[in-house]
């Protein structure tokens, strides 16, 4: 194979700040050598950036200083100099209100970070739902080389005999702990079970998702988006792309050069075939829309409509992510896929996605099913629209309810997550099965940041009855853990003036998701009434990140991403003296 043209060394970008002879460039190299480096180390080499997303309140990159260790191994074997800046960790569970209100955050941190330092390329370390989609769109926006190294699903766990996944086993034992099928002792007992070890949630949620689908776009190294954290080949892998992002500099592969429409459309396939998260529909489109990619939620449906859910993992399913990489990981099942793959996109690798898939192959069919016998006839996403949401809501029909996917009921509205909390578990609320339960202000600015709040509880005295699901709509997201009849990105959402706003208890909705219809049952003429008293929406923040973001937050079909972030318009170089 012929090797690909090699930049010259005069012509990185870090020689701005080291290779001069001047006051300045004296100063750099002066201030690395304070770090007691030798100038050797440093002189005429790529300088790699590992930006790691590690805290002590990420849990699930707990393991991430050995992993960014092994990265730097792999850079200096290749003769680059690594440089490690730490980002915004993203723990998807402690940060409040959401991790979703900071991804722009991140992405806009890794962007600068790369743009303000002498940097040639970058290894971009994260996996908590959040954080490889952001820093993969900052990435993207500097345009330098970049490679992601993912922190690997947590190993699988067992209680009682049967398999345990994060996050969502969590709903089903709290359901459980709520109807009184569990006592207290056993509900402490499962505080230390489900997360096993460091490492992401290891079912399908958001961070297998957006670690499949990133793959599948080309930023991985082959099968790295399900090699279990733990697993003695995950700090083989990040060595390995600490090797391969030298090269990538010397080759000038840019991100622009692996994120082509084909190589979007490739994520868009991979994303339903697992079963992915909703949340992909939010990541997809801002990914997309920072390459200068504009994806319509209808072509996630169409996709949807034709690729079925054949990866058998929680929720869908009844496997877990470690099971998936045994299984073949993720080029196994775009193998499976045959030419709904395009097989032509560069990867990171400097091959083509193509190439990676030929020869791998499914090891248990049972978790990577055939095409023919899927996990569930249902897609895994399913792009509604309607009155209620004229552009558009999403629903993760793989994981609901198949006698509520054509469902009409009358609506219990809740104002706020604390209203409705405080409401729906009376015994007097008036809500049965067939009730739909709504919530707004959940959306990007209502909230804002949009949380997780759209798997609205089941009232307490239904869970007591048995219930375990019904309708619930919402502007807000939902865990990809999760499962159940939910709607969410309800979009416009209700803060910004959407339909949903003028929805009211009493009302009747119906959902019908093979027609992709959400509609509220109220004639037009009413509708104008309500509109004409809703009352003006006021700023809720004078100052600060809440300020900035509620200003400037795109709705979820665009990606909640930043107005001002979109697109490829250039941004100078900073000059250096
Ligand atoms: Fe980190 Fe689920 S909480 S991936």
């Amino acid at each position: 194979m012929s090797q690909p043209p090699r930049r010259s060394l005069e012509s990185l970008r870090s020689q701005r700040w080291l290779a001069k002879d001047d006051m300045r460039a004296f100063a750099h190299r002066q201030r690395l050598q304070q770090r007691g480096l030798d100038r050797e180390q440093f002189l005429g080499r790529p300088v790699i950036a590992i930006i790691n997303s590690w805290s002590d309140l990420s849990p699930c990159h707990a393991h991430l200083r050995e992993r960014a260790a092994s990265v730097r191994e792999g850079i200096v074997a290749a003769g680059g100099f690594p440089v490690e800046l730490p980002a915004l960790s993203l723990g998807e569970v402690m940060v409040k209100p959401t991790t979703m209100l900071y991804r722009n955050f991140l992405a806009m941190e890794t962007e600068e970070l790369l743009r303000s330092h002498p940097v040639d390329g970058a290894v971009l370390l994260g996996g908590c739902d959040k954080t490889l989609p952001g820093m993969l769109m900052g990435a993207l926006s500097m345009g330098l080389p970049a490679l992601c190294c993912p922190a690997g699903p947590m190993l699988n766990d067992r209680y009682r005999g049967q398999t345990v996944g994060a996050g969502t086993h969590t709903r089903k034992f709290w359901d459980e702990y709520q109807s009184g099928n569990i006592d207290q002792k056993e509900w402490i007992r499962l505080e230390a079970r489900m997360t096993r070890s460091p490492g992401t949630c290891n079912t399908m949620g958001t961070a297998s998702t957006m670690a499949g689908i990133i793959e599948a776009m080309g930023f991985m190294l082959p099968g790295a988006s399900s090699l279990p954290a733990m697993d003695a080949g995950h700090p083989r892998m990040a060595w390995a792309c600490g090797r391969r992002i030298v090269d990538m500099v010397w080759e000038e592969l840019t991100p622009s050069r692996c994120l082509t429409p084909a190589a979007v459309k490739n994520g868009i396939v991979a994303c339903m075939a697992l079963g992915g998260s909703t949340n992909a529909a939010i990541h997809i489109v801002a990914i997309a829309g920072r390459a200068g990619i504009t994806i319509d939620l209808d072509e996630l449906d169409a996709v949807a409509r034709r690729i079925p859910v054949i990866a058998n993992l929680f929720p869908n399913g009844d496997r877990l992510m470690e099971d998936f990489h045994y299984a073949g990981g993720l080029p196994a099942l775009l193998k499976r896929l045959g030419d709904e793959v395009d097989g032509t996109t560069l990867t990171v690798t400097g091959r083509t996605l193509g190439e990676h898939i030929a020869t791998a192959e499914v090891q248990d069919a049972a978790v990577i099913r055939a095409l023919d016998q899927p996990v569930t006839r249902e897609p895994a996403l399913a792009v509604l629209r309607g009155n209620l949401c004229p552009d558009g809501a999403v629903i993760k029909a793989s994981a609901a309810s198949p006698k509520f996917l054509c469902h009409e009921g009358v609506a219990f509205v809740y104002d706020s997550n604390e209203a409705m909390l405080a409401a729906v578990h009376r015994e007097d609320s008036g809500i049965d099965e067939d009730s739909v339960l709504v919530l707004r202000n959940g959306g990007p600015v209502g909230a804002p940041g949009m949380p997780e709040w759209g798997n609205l509880p089941i009232p307490k005295p239904l869970l007591a009855r048995g219930v375990r699901d019904m309708v619930r709509i919402s502007d807000a997201r939902m865990s990809g853990t999760h499962y159940g009849t939910c709607v969410v990105h309800v979009t416009p959402e209700s803060a910004v003036g959407g339909p949903l706003a003028l929805l009211k208890t009493g009302d009747r909705i119906r959902l019908d998701v093979p027609a992709r219809r959400l509609d509220m049952l109220v004639d037009d003429a009413e509708l104008a009434r309500r509109r004409e008293t809703l009352p003006p929406r006021a700023p809720v923040f004078a100052r600060g990140w809440q300020r900035l973001y509620t200003e400037h937050v795109l709705q979820a079909d665009r990606g909640c991403d930043f107005d001002f972030l979109t697109g490829t318009a250039p941004t100078p170089e900073p000059p250096i003296y």
